[in-house]
């Protein structure tokens, strides 16, 4: 529903219309390489001031060179940006030499974007402009991420990748209680914006498309947000209950290797290393229903108290459930979300940890009238099979009768760009 459609009002041409030939396209990679240059030095995820004017979240920017992508992991306690888009394109160019192209152009816009600075003037006087100025003179880092992953469309027969396919990576299917909208699921490759502003997000994502000039093909893009914390904590979901509470710790680099990031070693090509599976579902919630439903069964649902988000037996979020005094499942329910997702069994150890990364989003109304809200859940993992494994436990939750999956897709986010040599894809293209 979110699909984006090219704009066309009165004869005026867009900034990407103004660039519209393939030739353009090019010559834009040497306009970013050149905006990069006129780059803020990259700071290391400390928040800088741009000006006096400039508050702290839109001068906050993160480090863009790295082993892994940013937008993934956060060090606590700061959380995820309140703003994010996750876009899906199918790529149009015709040879692997363009890919790279495109490729390129991503990293240059990124690394731009990410860290913030003056963009280069019209190439020639009165020419088109290289920015729309919606951020104005200036472009501030604004907390943006872009994290580009690719599904496995992008590695059918038309350029020659085949071979070098993530071996867990497939396209979604559905799962039991699913009811996917195929015109909201899969793509050749996705694009995860976090910012701190809508303005900051909404900027990056029309200087990509007018830098890439149509070799992304937009496909569906499922806009979202993060809930700041009530009172404190873990952000609601709008079930109303703390929803990222148990996740890896972001910090700890050992459990990262273990549980998020592909490492070398093991059945994966090499150039996976560093990279991470990401698993995004559109769910929608059906709030009204749920609202009826008292909370004590709510929370036997979930697992978890609904207004602290503690165990069923607690008092705080910071408690971790244990069930090992509770085989039966008296206190937490065998069948709620949190034992089914993670049982803490023997059989169980091997497919019960993701890194959770969920937005909220809140869209119009269906036609009949209903209201359309729900979460844009996505997580990364070391192995794609976890996350299916997880979310075949979760078919028979009584969760299920309050949602209703309709989107999203599984995806390889790549590694990171280490240097300013490297580009997004460079070992998966090479
Ligand atoms: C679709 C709607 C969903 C809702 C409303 C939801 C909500 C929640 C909530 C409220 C919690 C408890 C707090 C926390 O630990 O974060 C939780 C935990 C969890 N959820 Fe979900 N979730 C959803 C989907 C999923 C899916 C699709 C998966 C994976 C397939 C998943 C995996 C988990 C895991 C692993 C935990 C932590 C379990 C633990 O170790 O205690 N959730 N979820």
């Amino acid at each position: 529903m979110n699909e984006i459609s090219p704009r066309r009002r009165g004869g005026a041409r867009t900034v990407a219309e103004q660039a519209s030939s393939r030739l353009q396209r090019r010559s834009f990679l040497k306009g970013a390489v050149a905006a990069g240059a006129a780059a803020y030095p990259l700071t290391r995820g400390t928040a800088r001031a741009v000006g006096p004017t400039v508050d702290e979240a839109s001068a906050e920017s993160f480090p863009f060179y790295g082993i892994h992508q940013a937008g993934i992991d956060r060090p606590p306690p700061r959380l995820a940006q309140s703003t994010a888009s996750f876009a899906s394109f199918d790529v149009t160019v015709a040879n692997r030499r363009e890919l790279t192209d495109v490729f390129r152009t991503l990293t240059e816009r990124a690394r731009f974007l990410t860290s913030g600075g003056t963009p280069p003037k019209a190439a020639a006087p009165g020419g088109a402009p290289q920015d729309d100025r919606l951020l104005g003179g200036t472009v501030v880092p604004g907390g943006l991420t872009l994290t580009v992953a690719v599904g496995e469309s992008l590695f059918d027969d038309r350029y020659g990748l085949a071979g070098r396919k993530p071996v867990q990576l497939e396209t979604m299917q559905p799962f039991e209680h699913d009811n996917l909208n195929q015109a909201e699921c899969h793509g050749d490759l996705l694009l995860q914006l976090c910012a701190s502003h809508r303005d900051v997000l909404v900027h990056a994502f029309l200087d990509v498309m007018a830098h890439t000039d149509g070799a992304l093909r937009p496909r569906w893009r499922a806009d979202a947000f993060n809930n700041p914390p009530r009172p404190s904590g873990t952000p609601r979901d709008m079930l109303g209950f703390k929803d990222g509470i148990a996740n890896p710790d972001t910090g700890n680099a050992q459990q990262m290797n273990q549980q998020v990031w592909v490492q070398p070693g093991g059945r994966e090509p090499s150039w996976t290393m560093g990279g991470t599976y990401q698993a995004v579902r559109i769910v929608r919630f059906f709030v009204e229903e749920w609202n009826k439903v008292p909370v004590g069964r709510q929370e036997r649902i979930i697992g978890r108290r609904k207004v602290s988000g503690a165990p069923m037996y607690g008092t705080d979020e910071s408690q971790d459930p244990v069930y090992n005094n509770d085989p039966q499942g008296k206190i937490t329910p065998l069948d709620s979300h949190i034992r089914l997702a993670n049982p803490q069994t023997p059989e169980t150890v091997a497919t019960s940890k993701i890194l959770r990364r969920s937005y909220q989003y809140d869209r119009t109304s269906d036609a009949a009238g209903d209201v359309n809200i729900g979460h844009v859940f996505c997580c990364f993992q070391q192995e794609l099979n976890t996350y299916i494994a997880m979310q075949t436990r979760l078919e028979g939750e009584p969760l299920v009768t309050y949602i209703s999956p309709t989107g999203g897709g599984y995806f390889f986010v790549l590694p990171g760009v280490r240097n300013s040599q490297d580009y997004y894809a460079r070992g998966l293209l090479a």
